[in-house]
């Protein structure tokens, strides 16, 4: 099938390079010339496990390619709308302002009957209001909107393309069922499809969102709880998670979530159901406690240093999760920027995120070159992203160059037995911090 996906962001590149592996004829649509002339070299532009040789290699077989323009458009059998809904800066909800522009776009270059798709996550009515404005842009269009909500993770975005939990195909008409079915024809062996109308599946991608936000938030609460009454996180979220009716996966608890989803959806999927007075009181609470986490970590570090003269912290951690570089809304960002509004000086390290953070931080912190060189001179080493690499820390490393021996895991994700047999104060997460 011939397919253009329009936003070459998180959803759009793994999406085209996706479709294209399966053997459709993409062309993925940015407006950003900087972006386009990076992939026509065959670099990726966002970091994903696997994506920039999947990138190539359907370049390479001519099934993939960029564009600037949107003529490409009136080719297409399916066009896929995979720009970002930032949030407004007051209000919170979903702007609305690119999905508006590239719906113009597109029903102006239509040609043909063609499946419109929304992938972006958009508060539910959009559908009906894309599809107004499309209309009455190109009174002969023949197109059918629908929702294609998407439920790829950062990080793992390769992997959940081809591995999806379910598919939801949210459409008011049946053509435009069938032929999304053709599109992931591929797939459908070892997945779910759930078709719904379009409302529906607006909805069912906010409310998967804040489910899980909600589910973080109430293991985090647990956390805090369990160090008060000396439990172990751990082996509390262990014994929740195998009742089947609750599940093992997100229970970790941490310094709250981030990234450029759940603060997002989560405020988004307030907004509507304070416009439509329907109280989410869940959700609510998990907005105004996810924020308030990441100020009470930080005031938990400041007051572990808070006798040591110029303290200095050394941060492991700086992307809002593991196996990404993405820095935004990292709980690791809104922490480091309290502790340096209280003085402290930090030497930081992460694995993929360094220069998204020096875009953040700029000289205002100093820069590790490996996640042992963060103990240079630190009172205190801290974990704040869930990085697979610390799990091998070395102590004996960093005895000689740390100054005091204390360590903070808010991922327990570290050996903490190994650091206390060498003599290191050792803090986890929902044990005693
Ligand atoms: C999320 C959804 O999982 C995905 O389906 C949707 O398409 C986009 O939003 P993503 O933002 O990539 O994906 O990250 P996710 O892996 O869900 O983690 C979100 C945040 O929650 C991270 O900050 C992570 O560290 C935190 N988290 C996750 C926890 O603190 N504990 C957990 O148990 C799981």
């Amino acid at each position: 099938m011939k397919v253009v996906i329009i936003g070459s962001g998180y959803v759009g590149l793994p999406t085209s390079v996706g479709l294209a592996e399966l053997g459709h004829h993409v062309v993925c649509v940015d407006r950003e010339s900087s972006k386009i002339e990076i992939l026509r070299q065959h670099i990726s532009t966002i970091y994903e496990d696997g994506l920039e040789e999947l990138l190539r290699k359907n370049v390479d077989a001519g099934r993939l390619s960029f564009s600037t323009t949107h003529e490409v458009i009136s080719e297409a059998e399916v066009v896929i709308i995979a720009v970002g809904t930032p949030p407004h800066p007051v209000t919170k909800e979903a702007d609305l302002k690119y999905i508006h522009a590239a719906a113009i776009e597109i029903a102006r270059e239509l040609k043909g009957y063609t499946v419109v798709a929304i992938k972006s996550t958009v508060p539910v009515g959009t559908g009906d209001s894309v599809e107004y404005l499309m209309k009455k842009t190109n009174p002969s269009a023949q197109f059918h909107l629908i929702s294609l909500p998407e439920f790829l993770r950062e990080g793992f975005a390769v992997h959940d393309f081809f591995n999806p939990d379910r598919i939801v195909i949210g459409a008011n008409e049946e053509e435009p069922k069938k032929i999304i079915n053709t599109l992931y024809a591929k797939l459908l062996s070892r997945t779910k499809v759930l078709q719904v109308n379009r409302r529906s599946a607006e909805l069912i991608k906010y409310a998967s969102n804040a489910f899980l936000a909600v589910k973080i938030h109430f293991i985090n609460e647990i956390a805090d709880l369990c160090a008060k009454v000396s439990g172990d996180i751990n082996d509390v979220a262990t014994g929740m998670g195998l009742d089947s009716r609750i599940g093992q996966k997100f229970l970790n608890p941490g310094p709250g979530y981030g990234g450029s989803c759940f603060p997002k959806d989560t405020e988004a999927l307030a907004y509507m159901a304070r416009h439509n007075q329907v109280e989410l009181s869940l959700v609510e609470s998990t907005i105004a406690g996810n924020s308030k986490r990441k100020r009470k970590i930080a005031a938990q570090l400041i007051s572990s240093v808070s006798d040591v003269p110029d303290p200095k912290i050394g941060v492991l951690g700086l992307a809002f999760k593991n196996g990404t570089d993405d820095c935004r809304s990292s709980p690791a960002v809104e922490i480091i920027e309290e502790l340096l509004n209280n003085d402290i000086e930090i030497i930081a390290y992460d694995p993929l995120a360094m220069s998204n953070a020096r875009c953040i931080f700029g000289e205002r912190i100093k820069y590790a070159d490996g996640m042992h060189d963060v103990a240079e001179g630190a009172d205190l080493l801290v974990v704040l992203t869930e990085c697979n690499e610390f799990k091998f820390l070395d102590f004996e490393k960093i005895i000689p160059i740390i100054r005091r021996q204390q360590i903070v895991d808010c991922r327990n994700i570290v050996d903490m037995d190994k650091a206390a047999k060498l003599g290191f104060k050792t803090m986890k997460i929902g044990l005693n911090f």
